[in-house]
This record gives structure tokens, C-alpha cells and sequence, in this order.
């Protein structure tokens, strides 16, 4: 038996949180393999709401929880959301985690206020800063965080540079807190705190898979926030497709048995990049009011529109899906006609898998799909209950896809889930 891989399949805030957290019952161990504390997972169970950064949302359910080497970790947070739980945890934070220092959140935020257009709209959690350390070799690793001779060392060879960096190249003042010798302590002192987490997330994880225990790997973010097949440049700085996972936790492709696509009845975007489906009007905010599409990490509106199965197609196809669960079905009840894309018309050619070329896709003119509205209470126990009308949606999108929609969830509780 494999690992079960969960990923967004649209541009992230899919609900992987809420179906992570459904599938991690039955399971033993949940590890997150990308991204960092941009990202935002909230799990409603009775009347408590988790909001895990870091955390896997496997957490909820007190299982087992790593974090893998292919996550940025701000330490900050990650002992804030600890300490949150309130209970002992059983946690393992790879040794080799990149570790979020305080240049990199101040960088963040210098870049995008330099640009005069095409802002990302990051997080400004410092996400990007801190992958471009990894991939030029100069990031500062779990393993040194942990280790204060090494951190020590690691902190005065990059707090120079950033400081020039940060001053000179983007006029940017850092203040007063912005200190070697600050940092250094704050960092040497959740270093302290944190080290009894540390260890081998890839050998942990595959000691699991083979002695038979259930695994599964959460991603964070969606697949057209993707470094390289999302839309460039608008995107997060890792990977959040299926693939991923192998790097992300260090594991063989032969360790993953099944891929779970998780999307939104419709479509939702936070920050900047193309959206064919857009809807910047009355319907959008209706939308967006009642599925309170409000980002869990910045609290930021989310940008909203109709389903997209261009996208879908794609995501299907870049993480070889096997399944989908359909989130959030319940926001579009009492709309009186539903549409769905089927495909984008460009200089009167049809496109059905999203293009390569970022301008290009801004240039897609989506094409619809109509369907009649539908009511969801959030109370149904069954698929069948769901009426007619939804039915048919969920069963237009499976077809398309050719991908079986295996659960549907209709409102952001634990028990709100059908699965058919
Ligand atoms: P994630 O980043 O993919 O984990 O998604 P987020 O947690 O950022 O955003 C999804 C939001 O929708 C959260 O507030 C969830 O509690 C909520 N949610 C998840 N599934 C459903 C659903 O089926 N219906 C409704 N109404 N809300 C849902
Ligand atoms: P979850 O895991 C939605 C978006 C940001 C911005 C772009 C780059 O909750 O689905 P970054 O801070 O990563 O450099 O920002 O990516 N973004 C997300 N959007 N959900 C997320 O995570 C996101 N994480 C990053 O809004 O457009
Ligand atoms: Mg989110």
C-alpha cells in the first residue's frame, strides 16, 4: 500500500484543509510537502475552527504530523501554531525544512512595493526570498536552526548581504529590530524550543508506507500557483502539483498509490494573474459573501468565477488525479442559472488545456456551459438528496473530466460531506 497525495486543483483555498482533515481519520500519518506559512487550511469541527499555516491538517485529528524538507518554515509561526494546539503533539520537522529568516519577509514585501506593475500580490510571508536561498545554496536549513554554533555562523554570512541587499538595491529601511545580534537570539532561542521536533521526515515516512500504516501527503497552495505550470509569474515560489510530493517528503514514485484532486464548485483566486471566469459582478460578491471567500492568511477578498474545467483538464492531466472531491457545492445554491467553462476561445481558435504562455491565457475567452440553479441546505446525508438539478452538475463536470467526483462537500463542517 502507497501514500495518498491530496492537492488543490485550481488556484488554491480549495478546501484541502476540510478533506484533508475527512480523509485523515482513517489514516496514520500526514505529512505537508510544499509551501509554507502562505498557506491557510481551515478545518471546522462542531465548534471549533482549526487555521493550520504549517500544521498538516492531519492535527485536527491528533494523528501523527510531519513536516517534510520541500517546506519553507518560519519558526515563529510554526511554534505559535504548536503552542495553539494547546496538547502535545506528535510532530517531526525534517532536518533539512528551509528555515524563513526575517530578510526574507522584509525582502517580500521590498520587491513588490519596487514594482510598479505586474505586483504578485504575495502573502508577503516571504516565501519567495526564501526558495531563491535554497536553490542558490545559501538558505539556512532546520538542522543549523536547531544547532547555535552553526546558526550563528549561517546568520553572519547572510545578514550582511541582505542587509546591503535591502538598503542599496530597494531602498528599503529595515529598522531598529533589524540586528545580527537580534536576530540571532530570537532565532537561536526557537531554535531551543523547537529542536526536539527535529528529524528524517523521508526515512519516517517511508518506514510507514512499508510496514503497512496509512499516509497521506497534503499539499498546500493549487496547481496554477505552481512554479513552473502555474501562470507565471503568478505564482508561489514551490510546487504544489502531485509530483511534488516525492520531492517534498523525499520519496520514490512507486511510494505514491493515489492522487486526490480537490476543487471548488467554482473558482476562486487571491493576489494577481490571469481568471478567464472572473465574475466582477453582482453574482461575484453573492459568491463570495456567502462561501466567505476572505483569505485565511491575510484575510484579503478573494477574487471569484465560474467553474473552469480548462483548468481542471490541465490539473487533472499535470497531477494524474484519480479522483476529485468537490468542495463548497452549497455557495451556489439560490443562483438562478449556473455556468460552467468547457473551453476558451482564442483568436477564434478553441482551447482546451491551459497555455503555456501566461499572455495568452489573459487574452482566453471563456465559453459556457448553462445550467439551472439548485438549493443545498448543508443538512443532505446522500448525493441522491442533493436534488436533480446539482446532480447533474457534479455529473456534467465528471464526464468532462473523466474523473470520478467520489465526495461532495456541502458545507465547511467535518459531517458535511457526502461521499457517493
Ligand atoms: P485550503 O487552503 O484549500 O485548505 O482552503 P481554505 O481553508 O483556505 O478555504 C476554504 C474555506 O471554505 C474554509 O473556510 C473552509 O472552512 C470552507 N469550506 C470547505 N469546504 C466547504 C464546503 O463544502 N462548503 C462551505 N460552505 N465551506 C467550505
Ligand atoms: P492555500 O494552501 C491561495 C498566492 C498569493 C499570491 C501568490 C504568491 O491556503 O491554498 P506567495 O506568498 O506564495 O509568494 O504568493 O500565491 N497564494 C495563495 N493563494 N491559497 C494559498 O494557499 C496561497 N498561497 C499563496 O495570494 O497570489
Ligand atoms: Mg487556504
Amino acid at each position: 500500500m502507497g501514500a495518498t497525495v491530496i492537492v488543490g486543483l485550481q488556484f488554491g483555498d480549495e478546501g484541502k484543509g476540510k478533506i484533508t482533515d475527512f480523509f485523515a481519520e482513517k489514516a496514520d500519518l500526514v505529512a505537508r510537502f510544499n509551501g509554507g506559512n502562505n498557506a491557510g487550511h481551515t478545518v471546522v469541527v462542531g465548534e471549533k475552527k482549526f487555521k493550520f499555516f504549517l500544521l498538516p491538517s492531519g492535527a485536527a485529528h491528533k494523528k501523527k504530523c510531519c513536516i517534510g524538507a520541500g517546506v519553507a518554515l518560519d519558526p515563529k509561526t510554526m511554534l505559535k501554531e504548536i503552542t495553539g494546539l494547546g496538547e502535545k503533539i506528535d510532530l517531526v520537522i525534517d532536518a533539512r525544512a528551509q528555515i524563513v529568516m526575517p530578510w526574507h519577509n522584509l525582502l517580500d514585501l521590498a520587491i513588490e512595493q519596487k514594482k510598479d506593475s505586474q505586483k504578485i500580490g504575495t502573502t508577503g510571508r516571504g516565501i519567495g526570498p526564501c526558495y531563491a536561498d535554497r536553490a542558490s545554496r545559501s538558505g539556512i536549513r532546520f538542522l543549523e536552526l536547531v544547532d547555535e554554533k552553526r546558526l550563528q555562523k549561517k546568520i553572519s554570512e547572510n545578514f550582511g548581504p541582505n542587509r546591503l541587499l535591502l538598503e542599496l538595491v530597494f531602498g528599503f529601511s529595515p529598522g531598529s529590530d533589524f540586528s545580527e545580534k537580534k536576530i540571532f537570539e530570537e532565532y537561536s532561542e526557537l531554535g531551543k524550543k523547537l529542536k526536539s521536533y527535529c528529524g528524517d521526515v523521508s526515512l519516517e515516512t517511508s518506514n510507514a508506507i512499508n510496514s503497512g500504516k496509512k499516509v497521506l501527503l497534503e499539499a498546500a497552495q493549487g496547481t496554477f500557483l505552481d512554479n513552473d505550470f502555474g501562470t507565471y509569474p503568478f505564482v508561489t515560489s514551490s510546487h504544489p502539483i502531485a509530483g511534488a510530493a516525492l520531492t517534498g517528503i523525499g520519496l520514490p514514485a512507486k511510494a505514491i498509490e493515489k492522487i486526490i484532486g480537490v476543487a471548488k464548485a467554482y473558482t476562486t483566486r487571491v493576489g494577481s494573474g490571469p481568471f478567464a471566469t472572473e465574475l466582477n459582478n453582482e453574482i461575484g460578491s453573492r459568491i463570495r459573501e456567502k462561501g466567505m471567500e476572505f483569505g485565511t492568511t491575510t484575510g484579503r477578498p478573494r477574487r471569484v468565477g465560474w467553474l473552469d474545467l480548462v483548468l481542471l483538464r490541465t490539473a487533472n492531466r499535470l497531477n494524474g488525479t484519480g479522483e476529485i472531491v468537490m468542495t463548497k457545492i452549497d455557495v451556489l445554491s439560490g443562483i438562478e442559472e449556473l455556468n460552467i467553462c468547457t473551453e476558451y476561445l482564442l483568436e477564434g481558435k478553441t482551447i482546451r488545456e491551459v497555455p503555456a504562455d501566461t499572455e495568452k491565457i489573459s487574452k482566453c475567452i471563456p465559453v459556457y456551459k448553462k445550467f439551472p440553479g439548485f438549493e443545498i441546505s448543508g443538512k443532505e446525508k446522500s448525493f441522491a438528496e442533493l436534488g436533480k438539478n446539482a446532480r447533474a452538475y457534479v455529473e456534467f463536470v465528471e464526464k468532462e473530466l473523466k474523473t470520478r467526483i467520489s465526495v461532495v462537500s456541502i458545507g465547511a463542517e467535518r459531517n458535511q460531506t457526502i461521499l457517493r
